[in-house]
């Protein structure tokens, strides 16, 4: 891991770095964020690495402003008016995915919705400029750490677990952006943060707080109770050996039973970071007219195979409803 100055070079370098799938600790007016290729699944699956939680929490993409936005959301009315006010700065805007977004299905954890902010922190706006796509950045700690706000708190926490760390000093708002749902009838506040609900409510009028903000609870601690949480439409068979004619198979590794309706193999290999990249693209994949059922073999609970079997294991207590199209 190294520490360096943002310069044109090192930013040049860094941009490089997350072009070819690999993460970039970079400062932004919040808090240091974890960055990687948004649009990559392979790199999303490396910032789960990376953090070492158990879950995979959607996370928020960063362009660097509305027209960018547009491309990966459907954009409207009132997130236009919000931008005008408070972009760049720190308001997240949650909007269903647009069709065809490029954004990795990881980085929204399979749900319809997408997570989107433009930071004001020049090194933040420099970097999502020279890497040419968005960035899909958490903070940049460990599972269960707090939020960075020094280029050494990130380097405490994530060691070697990522290549390079932007220093821009410390961050300005020094708590996290606002969280803002737009994808329902009324905007709602999901996480409170550096933009008021105050100042949000001038612009658009009122505001409506989720359950888990007005109970003063820490919001979205379990991404898993977010009402929309992707689950396939058919039952899920976990650590099945055996397949059936009528099942589809979510296979892992190189032991593949034989007569499925219709087989996905998250990695051939036993890779679990591969894996994790391919999960919600083969979930939807297997949820098909003809297929009666899932039947998902074991994967090894280490690594990002926590993630993955928490994933699936909501996914198997669900009623099998269908919750996309
Ligand atoms: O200030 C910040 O927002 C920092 C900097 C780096 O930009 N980032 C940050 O990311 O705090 P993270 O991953 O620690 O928090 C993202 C929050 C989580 O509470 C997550 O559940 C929520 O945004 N979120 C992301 N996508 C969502 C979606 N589609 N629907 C609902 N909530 C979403
Ligand atoms: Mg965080």
């Amino acid at each position: 891991m190294r520490l360096v100055e943002p310069t044109a070079q090192s930013i040049a370098e860094a941009a490089r770095l997350l072009r070819a799938g690999g993460l970039v600790a970079f400062p932004t007016e919040t808090v240091y964020g974890l960055g990687g290729d948004a649009t990559n699944e392979r790199a999303v699956a490396a910032i789960f690495e990376a953090k070492g939680r158990p879950q995979f929490n959607p996370l928020i993409s960063h362009v660097l402003d509305a027209g960018e936005a547009k491309r990966l959301v459907r954009w409207n009315d009132v997130a236009d008016r919000l931008a005008a006010r408070f972009w760049p700065g720190p308001l997240t805007l949650v909007l269903p995915r647009a069709s065809g977004s490029p954004i990795a299905l990881l980085a929204t954890a399979g749900l319809d919705t997408a997570a989107i902010r433009a930071p004001s922190h020049p090194v933040a706006q420099a970097l999502i400029r020279a890497a040419g796509r968005p960035l899909a950045a958490p903070s940049a700690n460990r599972s269960g750490a707090i939020s960075p706000t020094r280029a050494e708190h990130v380097a405490e926490s994530l060691g070697e677990r990522v290549a390079l760390i932007l220093d821009g000093g410390p961050c300005c708002v020094g708590v996290e952006s606002t969280v803002l749902d737009l994808s329902a009838a009324a905007p709602t506040l999901l996480r409170p943060g550096g933009a008021t609900r105050e100042a949000i409510e001038a612009v658009i009028g009122p505001v409506a707080l989720s359950d888990a903000v007005a109970s003063g609870e820490s919001p979205l601690k379990s991404p898993g109770q977010l009402k929309s949480h992707y689950a396939p439409g058919r039952a899920l068979r976990l650590e099945a050996t055996t397949v059936e004619a009528d099942e589809g198979l979510l296979a892992f590794g190189a032991d593949v039973p034989e007569g499925a309706r219709l087989t996905c193999n998250l990695s051939a290999a036993g890779d679990l970071g591969e894996a994790a990249a391919n999960l919600f693209a083969m979930l939807r994949a297997l949820d098909q007219p003809g297929v009666n059922r899932i039947a998902v073999m074991p994967i090894p609970q280490a690594g990002l195979g926590l993630a993955i079997n928490d994933r699936l294991r909501r996914a198997a207590a669900d009623d099998a409803t269908p919750q996309h199209g």
